[in-house]
């Protein structure tokens, strides 16, 4: 396949990719990803129960979805039907190996935009119907879950997780590859679609996260008192929806005070916003550390995944209150926070080695809790469902 047309990229910087290394007597998985707005495929490679990542290919669709103020589920889904095959084969060439080589196909099948769901979906059983390799579906809140596992130098189970992105948020203890406790979650927006609104509602560009961080850098935070939406509250529970209302009626307030907004303003705003957001992660992963300790964890860590986890404000909060209560704190490279296939080629591969197997009734699912103990969390947001 020719790279032309095809705009691979790895996002966030450097992960560790070994091309063509030698398979034998190794456990190779395919891991395809089409659950929101990324089309992605990777290869990863498990030695003596060690995972290393052989290839992953992400293509985004920003520009695509650009002009509608948000991600448009059909135009996703028939972008991810063009594409998949294409980054497949893709991740496959990057990894020298043929489809024949691979020992297992490995797929999101929720939770997400159920359209993009079922294209990953669709191929990968195409794919395993036409060689007979085995199915794994993936649950994509799982991947997230199980990146800190891929580090070289990961934590032990259980670790206290903090999934932050531009559809999630909640607090997950990790107990193994197929056990999860969720302590809490928000109740409405993602973190991630805050910081995306109040980009749209300054002017600034998309994706919003790091030019609100950006302009944030230059603002005095506390001209403006955002609320802290749920602080109080005795749980692990979190909304945003409400501080994304409030910063809308503070911009209103001045542009009908001055007829617009100043540089300074929108600095501001950014940064009392940005704040509030990193108080209120901050206070309730301390409630939520504080109940993962009571399981007496042997190693104890906290570890943070999303898109939103590249804050630097946010990440420095986090390293803070885990440092006073004396856990290790773990933020994998931005590339295997942000939405790739190498973390479900991953979960998956943790899967097939422990005998999990699929079939060709694997069903796509727009709604997927990690922890079947718990109701699944309300709300659906621009990129899905929240779990
Ligand atoms: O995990 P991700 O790539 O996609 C999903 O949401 O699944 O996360 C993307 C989100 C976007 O909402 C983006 O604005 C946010 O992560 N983000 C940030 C930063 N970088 C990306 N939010 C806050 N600060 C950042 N530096
Ligand atoms: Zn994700």
């Amino acid at each position: 396949m020719s790279n032309q047309g095809l705009r691979c990229y790895l996002r966030g910087g450097a992960v560790a990719i070994f091309p063509g290394s030698d398979v034998d007597g190794r456990t190779i998985i395919l891991g395809l990803e089409s659950s929101c707005d990324d089309t992605a495929a990777a290869v990863v490679c498990f030695e003596n129960g060690r995972p290393r990542i052989l290839s992953s290919v992400v293509v985004g669709q920003d520009d695509l979805h650009l002009a509608f103020g948000g991600i448009v589920p059909e135009i996703a889904a028939r972008a991810h039907v063009e594409k998949l095959d294409r980054v497949t084969e893709e991740a496959l060439t990057r990894a020298n190996l043929t489809l024949a080589q691979v020992d297992a196909i490995a797929v999101t099948a929720g939770p997400g935009l159920i359209g993009g769901v079922l294209s990953g979906v669709m191929l990968a059983k195409g794919l395993s119907a036409a060689t007979g390799k085995p199915l794994i579906g993936v649950n994509h809140l799982a991947g997230h879950a199980l990146t800190p596992a891929l580090l070289e130098d990961g934590p032990e189970f259980p670790y206290l997780l903090l999934l932050v992105s531009g559809g999630h948020c909640q607090f997950l203890i990790v107990h193994g590859i197929d056990d999860f406790t969720r302590l809490g979650g928000t109740i409405d927006d993602a973190p991630g679609e805050a910081f995306d609104k109040t980009a749209r509602l300054l002017g600034l560009p998309q994706p919003g996260g790091p030019s609100v961080e950006a302009e944030a850098a230059r603002g005095d935070a506390r001209r403006f008192a955002f609320p802290r939406p749920l602080i109080q509250s005795d749980d692990c529970n979190l909304s945003f929806s409400g501080l994304k209302t409030a910063l809308l009626r503070a911009r209103d307030a001045l542009v009908a005070e001055q007829g617009g907004l100043h540089r300074a303003d929108r600095a501001d705003l950014c940064a009392g916003f940005q704040e509030a957001v990193a108080d209120v992660l901050a206070v309730k992963s301390r409630r939520a550390l504080e109940a993962y300790l009571r399981l007496d964890p042997g190693a104890p860590c906290l570890a943070v995944a999303g898109g939103v986890a590249a804050n630097k404000v946010l990440r420095a909060r986090l390293e803070g209150v885990a440092g006073d209560l004396g856990v290790r704190f773990i933020a994998p490279p931005l590339a295997l926070c942000t939405d790739n296939a190498a973390m479900i080629a991953h979960a998956g591969g943790l899967r097939h080695l422990a005998g999990f197997r699929d079939d060709l009734t694997l069903s796509a699912r727009p709604r997927w809790p990690l922890d079947r103990r718990q109701p699944a969390l309300l709300g659906s947001g621009r990129k899905g469902a929240k779990a």
